[in-house]
């Protein structure tokens, strides 16, 4: 029987790029949203399990994001595993983060576990941080007003993944049952210091993008300022000191990941390139 996808986030980066494919590659997909509707969608909140046991009807197979940074994902996990059981869900594919399995604390570490004990099939792609994340508030309103790229990273190297190819291991995963129970870490080809990003930045528009390699404790006030509850501040405090001790800068230099896919995973230069107008205003 051909699966019948539900995919969480479906209205966001990863989980979009996921039901594109699962469509072109003609799977039957409902996205999952609280806010589209109509035709191909499905109402459906990770808070609210009312939501749930609609939303999976007659799916067979579910790309499980959380809320990007949710502290508690594993709490709103628990009601949806149980719903997936009930539904008859066979198959699913936890979109994770890089180095989950050594971080049992860790809320997406324990929506991992909590699929793992579920009897259902699995596969976890755990992703390095986004390519795209450079596009994306904060940092790409902070490289538009000031020319400055603020984090505390020193000189830390992270092998940044484009969200697309995250997107098209999780769709592979979805579908090819050889990867069943796998673990697979997704980094980008490269790794870079966040100077070197800052630079290639700056060359592209012809103006120099500085990187400031600002204090733990300054981190905290922005990331506090910009109206992140303070657990979720300390996680990413806790991401950026990991990176700090170089645990996202292993690039996929063996080619995990490109072999799965079949082909090269994207190039950052490749990436900044094509986005170079997302750097285009000057506001201050
Ligand atoms: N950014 C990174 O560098 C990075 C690295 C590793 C892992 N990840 C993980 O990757 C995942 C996807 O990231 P992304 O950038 O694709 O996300 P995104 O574009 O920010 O989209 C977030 C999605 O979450 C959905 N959502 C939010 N609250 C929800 C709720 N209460 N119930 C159901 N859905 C809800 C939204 O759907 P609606 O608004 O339509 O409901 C939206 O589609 C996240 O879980 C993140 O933790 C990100």
């Amino acid at each position: 029987m051909r699966h019948r996808f539900l995919v969480l986030g479906a209205s966001g980066l990863v989980g979009g790029c996921v039901m594109r494919l699962l469509r072109q590659h003609g799977y039957t997909v409902a996205g999952a949203s609280r806010q589209r509707t109509g035709d191909g969608w499905r109402r459906f909140d990770l808070l609210d399990p009312a939501t749930h046991a609609a939303a999976l009807e007659g799916m067979t197979g579910v790309l499980l994001l959380s809320r990007p940074g949710d502290e508690e994902a594993h709490n709103h996990a628990e009601p949806l595993v149980s719903a997936m059981q009930e539904a008859g869900v066979r198959r699913v594919v936890v979109l994770s983060a890089l180095g989950a399995e050594r971080r049992p604390d860790f809320s997406l570490r324990k929506v991992e576990r909590l699929v793992e004990a579920s009897g259902l099939e699995w596969v976890h792609v755990r992703p390095n941080f986004f390519m795209q994340m450079l596009t994306r508030p904060p940092l790409v309103t902070e490289i538009n007003a000031h020319r400055s790229l603020s984090l505390p990273l020193g000189d830390a190297a992270i092998a940044y993944v484009d969200a697309r190819d995250v997107a098209e291991l999780a769709f592979t995963a979805l579908t090819d049952p050889a990867l069943t129970g796998r673990g697979i870490d997704v980094s980008g080809p490269e790794a870079f210091t966040q100077r070197a990003i800052a630079e290639r930045i700056g060359r592209l528009l012809g103006e120099p993008v500085r990187f400031v390699d600002i204090p733990e404790d300054s981190a905290r006030v922005s990331l506090l300022e910009r109206g992140l509850p303070r657990p979720q501040a300390e996680r990413v405090l806790q991401f950026y000191s990991l990176c700090r001790m170089g645990m996202c800068a292993k690039p996929d230099a063996d080619g995990v990941v490109a072999g799965l896919l079949g082909r090269p995973l994207g190039m950052l230069d490749d990436f900044l390139a094509a986005n170079r107008s997302a750097w285009n205003s000057t506001m201050s």
